[in-house]
């Protein structure tokens, strides 16, 4: 169950139904990691398919644009076309066709050439789908300057298909740090007057729907108290609350209500889980001295203000700002407030309190983890010595 994503659902449907020249035919959504793009992405292709629509759904890369008019149209068009693979809907070129199967006769493949365009190939996929009142749906998820001349391939298409009056939609998404410059190029445009809406938190009260839904529908009961402390355990965050509710879920297996006990166990585990799958990597990809920024920055319960970020490490205000602003750029901080910087994911704190993620202890080379532990293990940077106190990550 989505938390939270009702309304761009609906408004997506409406955006299918509505017809031509419906602004919601062009959206884009940027998100941080684990913020829902991708299920998002495949829940409108869910709602188009159910409306019969033909999806074509791709991953920004180069090469992508030409993929998609030797593979995945030709593909559609045989699925879709009343004659089937053998009508000669697409003109030009006489190469074996991609995605087929060997099956074809000679004369069947000349009449779908692989060197179809990808702006005939999409229009007649359209005028197919156009007779059985239904579109072409075309998603580009994780969006990046790394395939930015097929997303422009792609998006010029689509605007021509617009023109023309064809049924066609075009959803995008991907990390802010990845859109922004894709944005300000020249050639982006489309992009640019896309709908666009940033997959920020959820609201408590679609958190707590979204996991007390599954806990119903899976014949169990969570009462009040537990599911509040379930939904603010995962402070908005989309991949948490899959997690939480994952977890609590499993805690409470083999009886019928999932208790405040079983929420604690869940969030205990989901945690470890958002630590290993999410924290951990992002922070193994910053330099030793970003780390030490944002562990001087977990010292504070809130915003942190970078003078006190600064004098904690011991450096200059122009020394720290060079580290605000790549750890802005990183998308691990960002400035709520002049002269303020907090966590863009608020439980990148606790995770850096647990973990003491020192310079010296970071770069320490990972042991190799048996299977088994690999997937419960909470962290494997080196533990405190028995009997003596915890090394302070502050120090
Ligand atoms: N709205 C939501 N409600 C419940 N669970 C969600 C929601 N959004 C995402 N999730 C869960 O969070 C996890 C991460 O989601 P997803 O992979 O879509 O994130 P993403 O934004 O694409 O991340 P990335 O930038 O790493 O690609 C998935 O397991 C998904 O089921
Ligand atoms: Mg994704």
């Amino acid at each position: 169950m989505l938390a939270g994503r009702e309304e761009i659902l609906g408004d997506f449907e409406v955006a299918l139904e509505e017809g031509l020249g419906s602004p919601g035919r062009a959206a884009l959504f940027t998100g941080l990691r684990g913020s829902g793009k991708t299920v998002l992405l495949n829940a409108l292709e869910g709602r188009a398919h159910e409306r019969g629509w033909a999806v074509i759904s791709v991953t920004t890369r180069p090469g992508v644009a030409g993929e998609i008019a030797q593979t995945q149209i030709p593909a559609l068009l045989a699925q879709h076309h009343p004659g089937g693979a053998t009508e000669s809907v697409v003109t030009g070129g006489n190469a074996s066709v991609a995605g087929f199967g060997g099956g074809l006769t000679r004369e069947q493949r000349d009449r779908f050439p692989v060197e179809a365009s990808l702006r005939s190939g999409l229009t007649a996929l359209a005028d197919v789908m156009a007779a059985r009142d239904a579109g072409v749906l075309i998603t580009v998820d994780e969006l990046g300057t790394d395939g930015a001349r097929d997303l422009q391939e792609i998006t010029q298409v689509v605007q021509h298909c617009f023109r023309e009056g064809r049924e066609v939609a075009f959803v995008a998404a991907g990390l802010p740090s990845q859109v922004s410059p894709l944005l300000s190029a020249p050639g982006t445009t489309f992009l640019r007057r896309a709908e666009q809406a940033h997959l920020g938190q959820v609201s408590d009260a679609d958190v707590a729907a979204a996991i007390r839904g599954p806990i119903v529908h899976g014949a169990k009961t969570i009462p009040d108290e537990a599911l509040r402390a379930a939904a603010r355990a995962t402070q908005g965050y989309p991949f948490m609350v899959q997690l939480v509710g994952y977890h609590s879920w499993r805690a409470a297996r083999g009886v019928d209500t999932v208790t405040a006990e079983h929420v604690e166990e869940g969030v205990q585990a989901a945690a470890r889980r958002v630590g290993r799958l999410v924290h951990e990597p992002a922070l193994s990809e910053l330099s030793g001295i970003d780390r030490s920024f944002l562990t001087a920055m977990a010292r504070d319960e809130g915003p942190s203000r970078v003078r006190d970020v600064a004098d904690r490490l011991g450096v200059g205000g122009s020394y720290a700002s060079v580290y605000r602003a790549r750890l802005i750029n990183a998308e691990m901080i960002y400035a709520p407030g002049w002269g303020v910087v907090d966590f863009t994911l608020p439980s990148m704190r606790e995770y850096l309190r647990e973990h003491a993620v020192t310079e010296l202890a970071m770069d320490t080379p990972r042991p190799r983890l048996a299977a088994s532990e690999e997937t419960e293990r909470r962290h494997d940077w080196p533990s405190p010595t028995p009997g003596q106190p915890p090394p302070d990550p502050y120090q």
